[in-house]
């Protein structure tokens, strides 16, 4: 039987913290109307201590929003947790996710804090979140780079103090896809604990890896996935939401998972964040990019007019597009030439068509891509020299 595996989107926390990009209370509501219908599980709103926007846009997420459980993040002490419990307290579903770091570099050089401490902090402030919501996520930054025996003592510490929710961040982007995998199923036999509640991960792109690294957790027992709509993220930013998703969905027969998520919502919702944020999606980028569903080469095009499968994992409809895209330059071949003739309404015989694919063929080469209006002056042209 398949299992099921959460989306828990962190646009609006960690896709803020991408450089350049900050959204106002009003932006970051529409964003999460928009993740409700995409039916995303869990919308982690923001982290309410950073600043009095940020609480106040996670209070309203929390007021308004309905379908998703809303977290709000919070580092391992209480002012922050108070705080993240406080904007969070009216959701349906609220979820404190508190973290504090475990690898020997981060206690070392940024918490100045001993292992000891780091446990203990770890342990007071799950009890904290715990007294506040049913729901507490407990996160070790930087676990890919920690030592597996203190991270097994930390998840062991942070479920018996009541966390519902392990997150196991490769918060630099520094594991592989084996690695990393690896990591989460060795935890996963070294913490019984770890049975009974849900299994996160949160990994960033550094080495561009992100998806590969949540798609190697999943096989590995990972329940909950974190990632951003459009890869944003600190640096180069979070496993991308929409990659992921399709990745599961067009690869059920490998991943065998089910998702709440609606995939015709992808499109919308990436176009409204790359509005909102400001950073444009590369063309090339998978699933959201211009050029994902559109084929240039006369090969291709003629493949996917025979047989859309021959060139299309996916359909566009699944993301929410009306249709693919056949663009038409100097690698176009007849077959696509005429379907878009006939589609704009030109009935050419034989002779004309030729004629017409010759013209076609030659603005191509001084042209990169060539329009419906540069079709239309080429046909009109052709008519009135006939
Ligand atoms: O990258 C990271 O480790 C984080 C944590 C707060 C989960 O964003
Ligand atoms: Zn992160």
């Amino acid at each position: 039987m398949a299992s099921k595996i959460e989306i828990f989107d962190t646009t609006l926390r960690d896709g803020e913290q991408s450089p350049g990009v900050s959204l106002n209370s009003y932006e970051k509501l529409e964003i999460a109307k928009q993740l409700a219908k995409l039916q995303v599980d869990v919308i982690e709103a923001g982290f309410p201590i950073a600043s009095n926007g940020d609480f106040n846009a996670v209070k309203t997420i929390a007021e308004n929003v309905k379908g998703p459980v809303i977290a709000g993040l919070a580092r391992a002490n209480f002012k922050d947790i108070d705080r993240a419990a406080e904007a969070v307290k009216a959701a349906e579903r609220p979820r404190i996710h508190t973290f504090i770091a475990s690898s020997p570099i981060h206690m070392k050089y940024k918490l100045k804090m001993t292992p000891e401490q780091v446990l203990e902090a770890a342990v007071e402030a799950v009890k904290r979140a715990k007294s506040y919501v049913e729901d507490v996520e407990f996160s070790a930054e930087d676990a890919s780079r920690s030592e597996v025996e203190f991270l097994c003592k930390l998840f062991s510490a942070a479920i018996n103090a009541g966390a519902t929710v392990i997150n196991i961040p490769d918060t630099v982007g520094y594991a592989t896809p084996e690695e990393f995998g690896s990591l989460v199923k060795t935890l996963r036999e070294r913490v019984p604990e770890m049975d009974k509640v849900k299994i996160s991960v949160h990994c960033h792109n550094d080495l561009g890896m992100a998806v590969a690294n949540s798609l190697a957790a999943v096989q590995n027992g990972a329940t909950q996935i974190e990632c951003a709509v459009n890869g944003l993220g600190e640096r180069a930013g979070n496993a991308a939401l929409e990659e992921v998703v399709m990745a599961l969905v067009t690869r059920k027969d490998l991943y065998n998972v089910d998702l709440n998520i609606d995939t015709k919502h992808i499109y919308r919702t990436s176009k409204l964040v790359s509005t909102l944020s400001g950073i444009y999606v590369q063309p090339n980028k998978a699933i959201v990019g211009a050029n994902a569903f559109a084929h240039e080469s006369g090969i291709h095009q003629h493949g996917v007019l025979s047989e859309k499968s021959t060139y299309e994992i996916m359909t566009p409809e699944s993301i929410g597009l009306s249709s693919n895209r056949l663009v038409l330059g100097k690698l176009s071949g007849r077959h696509a030439f005429a379907q878009r003739l006939k589609k704009m309404g030109y009935e050419l015989d034989d002779e004309e068509l030729n004629k017409a694919f010759e013209r076609f063929k030659d603005l191509a080469d001084k042209k990169k891509e060539i329009t419906d209006k540069d079709i239309e002056a080429l046909v009109e042209d052709q008519v009135l020299k006939i």
